[in-house]
């Protein structure tokens, strides 16, 4: 007889991202429009592969000699890049780890907090919806600090900077640290300035998440904050992405790092390397070889650096052909303007998306949209619906 083990097994709520993307694939509409996924889309709404990257892979087959394991904390040069990237130098004070995108680094990280640390995280509210599963999936206590007013669609700057000054010392705090998910609000430097000095004042432990470099307002703008804290000798997390920053999305490219400068740093690594043996006992090498060879070539480096840089411009221009041509419909008009990255709520209710997607148009529930998702094609369409569903 055979025994039915998990007959009372539960299923999970969806995540919502995906599950846009979902319907939005079985949708057979050959007009339909996908404004809910978190990616780069080119003006024929396609996710491509940068050239740099592709000649980065062309070297790789013909130079890649070996496939044996990668070490557990990741390629050495691939480390040495990242922080070059992020902080200017090879920073010696910090732990750091290859990892799996930028998710496997917020829950590396939350892993070690939870073991090491153990204070409760604060998140934006509201915040990329992964926060809250890596870090509760971690054991974390997770609580939120206000950031944005969901009703008027402005920021709440005022009431988070308050916030931040009543923290018990040793929270941590997570920062995102350009192109914030999913507001697309980022503080300005005098602002990151004076998150530092709460920072510093009360003890609170920033976690950065770098998801979007280069994306906002240019990499230089978008790695101000982490820069400017890293060279005050604060102690920090920084968990940092390369999916969208160099269209690297399935290869699962990511790094870890923690600024330490008391004498526990080599321990710090230890930990860090047990936490990803036991879990996933080293990083895949393919994606992190591909960074490291546009990283240390000057010309395969600029060649990434002008795609990057030709993306963020298209973000831009969709974000103005979009209030050139739904303008009309969007309340917070500087706040839409101004907004950095790919993404902003578009502020129209839960049944005004659901009838949008009746129309093959997807959004996320609480209207967050990704500019990207427009293009010169799909616009007219786009405002031929919201007239109709206006006026209709
Ligand atoms: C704010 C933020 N952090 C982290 C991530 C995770 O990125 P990855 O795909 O590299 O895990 C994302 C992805 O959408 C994100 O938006």
């Amino acid at each position: 007889m055979t025994h039915l083990f998990f007959e009372h097994v539960g299923s999970q709520p969806v995540d919502p991202v995906l599950e846009i993307g979902r319907m939005w694939a079985k949708d057979p509409n050959s007009e339909k429009i996908n404004l809910g996924i978190g990616i780069y889309l080119d003006e024929k709404g396609r996710c491509p592969v940068l050239k740099a990257v592709k000649e980065a892979e062309e070297n790789l087959i013909v130079n890649e000699v070996s496939k044996t394991y990668l070490p557990i904390e990741g390629e050495p040069h691939f480390l040495e890049e990242t922080k070059k990237l992020l902080f200017l130098e090879n920073a010696p004070l910090i732990a750091a780890a290859q990892t799996l995108g930028g998710t496997g680094a917020l829950r590396v990280i939350a892993d070690y907090l939870r073991l090491e640390w153990n204070h409760p995280i604060y998140v934006s509210d509201p915040t990329w919806a992964n926060h809250h599963g890596v870090f509760k999936a971690a054991g974390l206590e997770v609580r939120t600090y206000p950031y944005y007013d969901r009703t008027t669609h402005t920021a709440k700057k005022g009431e988070f900077f308050d916030f931040l000054q009543r923290l018990e010392k040793g929270s941590i705090v997570l920062l995102h640290g350009c192109c914030h998910n999913p507001t697309g609000i980022d503080f300005t430097h005098s602002e990151w300035d004076f998150i530092l000095d709460c920072c510093l004042k009360k003890g609170l432990l920033p976690l950065f998440d770098i998801a979007y470099l280069g994306l906002g307002d240019g990499i230089d703008e978008d790695r101000y904050a982490v820069n400017t804290f890293f060279k005050s000798g604060i102690e920090m997390c920084v968990a940092f992405s390369y999916s969208k920053t160099m269209d690297l999305y399935r290869e699962r490219v990511g790094a870890l790092m923690i600024v330490n400068h008391s004498h526990t740093l080599e321990a710090m690594q230890s930990t860090i390397r047990q936490i990803i043996r036991r879990n996933y006992s080293n990083p895949p090498a393919h994606g992190a070889l591909v960074v490291q060879t546009i990283l240390t070539d000057p010309k395969r480096k600029k060649l990434w650096l002008d795609e990057l840089e030709e993306h963020r411009l298209r973000s831009c221009a969709m974000r103005k052909l979009i209030f050139a041509e739904l303008g009309g419909w969007i309340q917070h008009k500087k706040e839409f303007q101004e907004a950095k990255g790919f993404f902003s709520y578009l502020g129209i209710s839960k049944d005004a998306v659901l009838e949008l997607r009746k129309e093959s148009i997807y959004l996320l529930d609480d209207s967050r949209l990704n500019v990207l998702g427009v293009n010169s094609a799909n616009i007219g369409r786009l405002k031929q619906v919201f007239s109709r569903l206006r006026h209709g």
